[in-house]
């Protein structure tokens, strides 16, 4: 019997001044596209800005639905405007941002697990590792250099292939 471990590192900074002018530009861009999320059922407004390695930034908001699993999250909204308006053009950051009009908005929260799965997806489809920059519209933030950390085990397309 073998036993292996898993683990990764992440930055954790106190506000928003303490990034890169880059960084912080693209969660100030996340935090501002919030308001344009649809999202009358949970009051959650998730909003997601990335730079592209052709310096293009996408954006994504979640959008609801009446019949509550038809609503998608503000990530995958992000990658499929990518995919079609700059196809196979790597993600280099993401930035996710929230603001919850039930309370505070002030802890970093991380993509739902079927958004990880999508992230992943892209990664592979282009190759390129996405930067995450995690936050709420105020206080800390994470950022973790490879979005893959987050779904160890991941199910890819090699799989299907028996590779
Ligand atoms: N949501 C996102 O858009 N992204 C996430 O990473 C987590 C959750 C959305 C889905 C739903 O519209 C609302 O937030 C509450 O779950």
């Amino acid at each position: 019997m073998q036993k292996a471990k898993i683990e990764f590192e992440y930055e954790i900074y106190t506000t928003i001044d303490e990034l890169l002018t880059e960084d912080k530009d693209l969660l100030e861009q996340a935090r501002k596209v919030t308001a344009t999320a649809y999202a009358p059922y949970s009051k959650f407004l998730v909003g997601a800005a990335a730079i592209l390695q052709n310096g293009e930034v996408v954006k994504g908001t979640n959008q609801e639905n009446a019949s509550y699993p038809v609503g998608i999250c503000a990530e995958r909204t992000l990658l499929g405007t990518a995919a079609m308006s700059h196809t196979n053009v790597p993600i280099i950051t993401m930035a996710i941002a929230y603001n919850n009009l039930n309370g505070k908005s002030d802890v970093p929260v991380s993509p739902c697990g079927m958004c990880r799965q999508s992230l992943s997806e892209y990664e592979n489809r282009t190759g390129k590792p996405i930067r995450l920059i995690l936050s709420g519209m105020e206080g800390k933030i994470f950022i973790i250099e490879n979005t893959g950390n987050l779904l160890p085990f991941s199910f890819s397309g090699d799989h299907l292939l028996g590779l």
